[in-house]
């Protein structure tokens, strides 16, 4: 195997192991410590034990739910479904890890890391949502956070997202945090199986494109 790809393969083979001992710690031992303002907080990465907190899956759909718009797909939230998104599509999924941003002893939203390229060490910004209000600013600080328990835990040197074009707000937060738009996809919205849903628009579509899946990329270094 060329050096370049033996040494993809052992830090590929290190991440992901990392990764999958890390959520199956207790829910509260992996901690990242964060500061706003002279303001401690904390996020807490959310670990296997988790899906038996019902109260809690709850709380993630009822804000998934509140903020629909902004996700590809729009259907029927409950926790039974919440929970098996988050059994199989977090703690199932090898590079996939989300954090809750607890502020004085609630929690207030997540911000998450999500498909890894490994040979690039780079993966992207996701699952990044505002669940209750309130200090202004915190989701951004949460993110660089996060972004720097990234570099220094998994060697991460950079960051990829993907957000809508007509969401405003997270595409405001996103410029400030210095990502840089560098591809856009245009969308069309569908009716899926289980509601709408938003998807690439055809080649040659000709009508008035409403949104487009942005890409954009920051570099941690
Ligand atoms: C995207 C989202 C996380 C942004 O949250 P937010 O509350 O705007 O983010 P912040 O807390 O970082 O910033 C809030 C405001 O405080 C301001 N602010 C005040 N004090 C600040 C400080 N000390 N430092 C930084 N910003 C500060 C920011 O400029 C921002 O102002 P703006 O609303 O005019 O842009 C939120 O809108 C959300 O959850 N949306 C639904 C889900 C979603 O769309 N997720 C993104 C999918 S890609």
């Amino acid at each position: 195997m060329p050096n370049t790809k033996y040494k993809t393969h052992l830090y590929e083979t290190k991440v992901l192991r990392a990764l999958r001992t890390l959520k199956h710690e207790p829910f509260g031992k992996i901690v990242v410590p964060c500061v706003f303002d002279g303001l401690r907080y904390k996020l807490i990465l959310l670990t296997a034990e988790c899906r038996h907190r019902k109260n809690l899956m709850h709380e993630l759909g009822r804000w998934r739910k509140e903020n629909e718009e902004w996700f590809p797909a729009k259907f029927k939230i409950t926790t039974l479904r919440t929970t098996k998104w988050f059994k199989e599509k977090v703690i199932g999924a090898p590079d996939r890890l989300l954090f809750l941003i607890k502020v004085r002893n609630r929690y207030i939203g997540h911000v998450g890391l999500f498909r890894f390229d490994f040979r690039q060490k780079m993966c992207q910004i996701d699952n990044i949502l505002r669940g209750k209000p309130g200090y202004p600013g915190i989701m951004g600080n949460a993110i660089l956070h996060m972004i720097d328990w990234g570099k220094k835990q998994l060697g991460l040197v950079a960051y990829t997202l993907r957000v809508a074009s007509d969401n405003k707000r997270a595409c405001r937060l996103y410029g400030r945090l210095g990502f840089v738009e560098y591809k856009r996809i245009p969308l069309i919205q569908i009716a899926g199986k289980d509601g709408l849903e938003w998807v690439d628009a055809p080649k040659g579509y000709t009508k008035k494109i409403k949104r487009y899946d942005m890409h954009m990329k920051r570099s941690s270094r």
